[in-house]
């Protein structure tokens, strides 16, 4: 039986979306008479009926590619019923472009705002598979997304490179690693790259305990600190404020969080403190070893829950296994770093400081 396919890639990009895309013509062109759509620039092509016919050796080449063949987008909408200026229904536009297209189904690859899309798709009454890709690894149901062990790479690299520069000078040096809402990127590149503190957005931080080990450290033979930070990460009179509040506070000092922590540690201890921003070079080229086969085994997965006709549900790893979970109990629901998690524990049995 033939199957007609759309595809969509949508919020930020990653490493891995290529070879997720790959994974899944692949083996639907392998196991069963398979036609693909792609939607250009996630649901502003389905919105907007802009797409294209896919053909097979399209899905060549592309393991490696870093970004996304199919173009994405931070769709602008964040409430997709809600009719705007433009006058829109951007569901029915969406329901529409499935018909004419006269898709079996549509696979969405994309972090928690594609799932809450797929979600009400999927309540609308098409057949969606959520394929769940991040750097910041914060969907839930799964132990990992694909992109973020190829960003936890970069961010690694990028403490490795500034531990030295750090050391030779005797400097303070805070970088910054994406991640708004979790901090797991931080917490895994910062334990990787041997950090002395690790800040992020679960644990709201208490500059003093910062300050304290910099000072240590100054007066000691080591010189210099590394701190990681989240993009999102907060100090403790932050944390109190409303969110609308605090953001506002933080764009009218124009603040970055690493910029913050280094112009808190210059005033509270005096020492040469600065800041890095690695910023989207953590997102950028090619997927590492691990992501391109995950990203590969999660693109083949839903090729069979294609094949099998299972919709209404997104691809995940759990343990060592490659699984799927209902989109109902994914949508809107973010997996942030619980405070007691191990990885935590571990950091803080070397010593480690989060600032609590
Ligand atoms: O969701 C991935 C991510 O890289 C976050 O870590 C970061 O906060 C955000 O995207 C940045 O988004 P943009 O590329 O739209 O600035």
């Amino acid at each position: 039986m033939r199957r007609r396919i759309g595809i969509l890639t949508s919020g930020g990009d990653c490493p891995g979306l290529n070879a997720a895309i790959r994974g899944v013509a692949r083996a639907a062109y392998e196991t069963f008479d398979a036609e693909i759509v792609g939607i250009h620039d996630g649901y502003r092509g389905l919105i907007e009926g802009d797409y294209s016919e896919m053909k097979r050796e399209q899905f060549s080449g592309i393991l490696t590619l870093g970004g996304t063949i199919l173009g994405t987008n931070r769709t602008p909408f964040r409430d997709m019923r809600k009719i705007g200026d433009d006058n829109v229904d951007k569901v029915a536009a969406m329901k529409k472009t499935y018909k004419d297209l006269k898709l079996d189904c549509l696979v969405t690859l994309g972090g928690n705002g594609t799932h809450k899309t797929a979600h009400l798709l999927s309540q609308e009454g098409l057949n969606v598979i959520g394929l769940p890709k991040t750097i910041d690894n914060d969907i839930y149901g799964t132990d990992f997304t694909f992109g973020f062990h190829t960003a936890n790479d970069i961010a690694t690299e990028v403490i490795d490179r500034i531990h030295t520069t750090a050391a030779s000078h005797g400097r303070v040096m805070v970088i910054e690693i994406m991640g708004n809402k979790a901090g797991w990127l931080t917490l895994y590149s910062g334990v990787a790259g041997g950090a002395d503190a690790i800040l992020i957005p679960e644990i709201p931080y208490s500059i003093d305990k910062v300050a304290e080990v910099v000072q240590k450290r100054a007066e000691s033979n080591k010189g210099f600190t590394i701190i990681a930070v989240a993009e999102g990460a907060m100090d403790k009179e932050e944390a109190k404020m409303k969110k609308k509040d605090r953001e506002a506070t933080r764009a009218a000092s124009h603040f970055s969080s690493s910029a913050y922590v280094a112009q808190q540690l210059r005033e509270k201890v005096g020492v040469e403190a600065r800041n890095v921003v690695p910023g989207h070079i953590q997102r950028g080229g090619t997927p590492s070893a691990y992501d391109r086969v995950l990203s590969t085994q999660f693109g083949v997965h839903a090729a069979e829950l294609i094949k099998a006709g299972v919709f209404g549900v997104t691809v995940a790893l759990k343990g060592n296994e490659i699984t799927h979970n209902l989109l109902q109990d994914v949508a809107g629901v973010s997996k942030l770093v619980p405070p007691d998690h191990q990885l935590i524990k571990t950091a803080k049995n070397i010593g480690i400081i989060f600032g609590d």
